[in-house]
């Protein structure tokens, strides 16, 4: 039984374990304040849901996803995390994080920040450019007519296929748009972020992005 571990609760945390719970995973589940605080989360999850540490959940999951503020991603713990894939969801808004100077000049991106606090896990950027609700709403069988895409990157090849099965069992088509050096192209402000597209609207949404500083 595959258990995938949550770091983060919120809009986009609490929607991918309703997914993974209706997709027969076990789920455990954190937050900032803890366990005691997502009573309520777990009880509409049902028995395949736990709340947990942040450091339960990264133990627990085979696949763990982080999906907080970003200016937090230091707090994330790496050693549970070694040898496991992570999915990153976030996104960079300095209103909220603060500003990054990598960030701001562009020298990195988003996961690849994460990547570099956790060397030796296998970071996925993925569910990073859908609004936390259509994550229940917009999925649809395979091979549905103008089934919704969803973008992911990362640097290793095995933890991408994994994670593009988990995008269809979830109801979306992968688009793979590289290493994560290439995730500036679905980043905020660029035409694939937010709207549902399609695999091939999506392709042609990461060919025309452009950096914040030619935008
Ligand atoms: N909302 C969207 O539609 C959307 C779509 C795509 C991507 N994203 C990105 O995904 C990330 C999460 O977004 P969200 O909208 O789900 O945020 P959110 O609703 O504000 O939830 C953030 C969650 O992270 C937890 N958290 C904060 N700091 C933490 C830490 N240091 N360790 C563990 N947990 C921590 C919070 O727990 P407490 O409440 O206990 O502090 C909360 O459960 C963000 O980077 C966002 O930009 C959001």
């Amino acid at each position: 039984m595959v258990t995938i571990g949550l770091i983060g609760a919120g809009k986009i945390g609490s929607q991918l374990a309703r997914l993974a719970v209706a997709h027969g995973y076990d789920v455990a589940i954190s937050n900032s304040r803890g366990p005691e605080t997502l009573t309520a989360l777990v009880e509409e999850l049902g028995s395949k849901a736990r709340a947990a540490t942040v450091v339960d959940a990264a133990k627990a999951g085979d696949i763990v996803v982080v999906t907080i503020p970003l200016k937090h991603y230091r707090t994330v713990p790496v050693e549970p995390l070694v040898g496991k894939i992570v999915i990153d969801t976030n996104n960079y808004y300095p209103e909220r994080d603060g500003h990054i100077a990598e960030l701001d000049n562009e020298s990195t991106t988003t996961s690849e920040l994460l990547q570099a606090h956790l060397p030796m896990s296998k970071v996925v950027k993925a569910f990073n450019h859908i609004y936390a609700a259509q994550l229940t709403t917009d999925g649809r069988p395979a091979g549905t007519k103008n089934r919704r895409a969803l973008v992911i990157a990362g640097n290793d090849l095995a933890a991408k296929t994994t994670v593009t099965r988990l995008l269809d069992e979830f109801g979306f088509d992968a688009v793979d748009v590289g290493p994560l050096k290439e995730g500036w192209r679905i980043q905020r402000d660029t035409p694939g972020y937010g709207p549902q597209r399609t695999a091939e609207e999506l392709l042609k949404d990461l060919a025309t992005a452009k950096r914040y500083a030619d935008q």
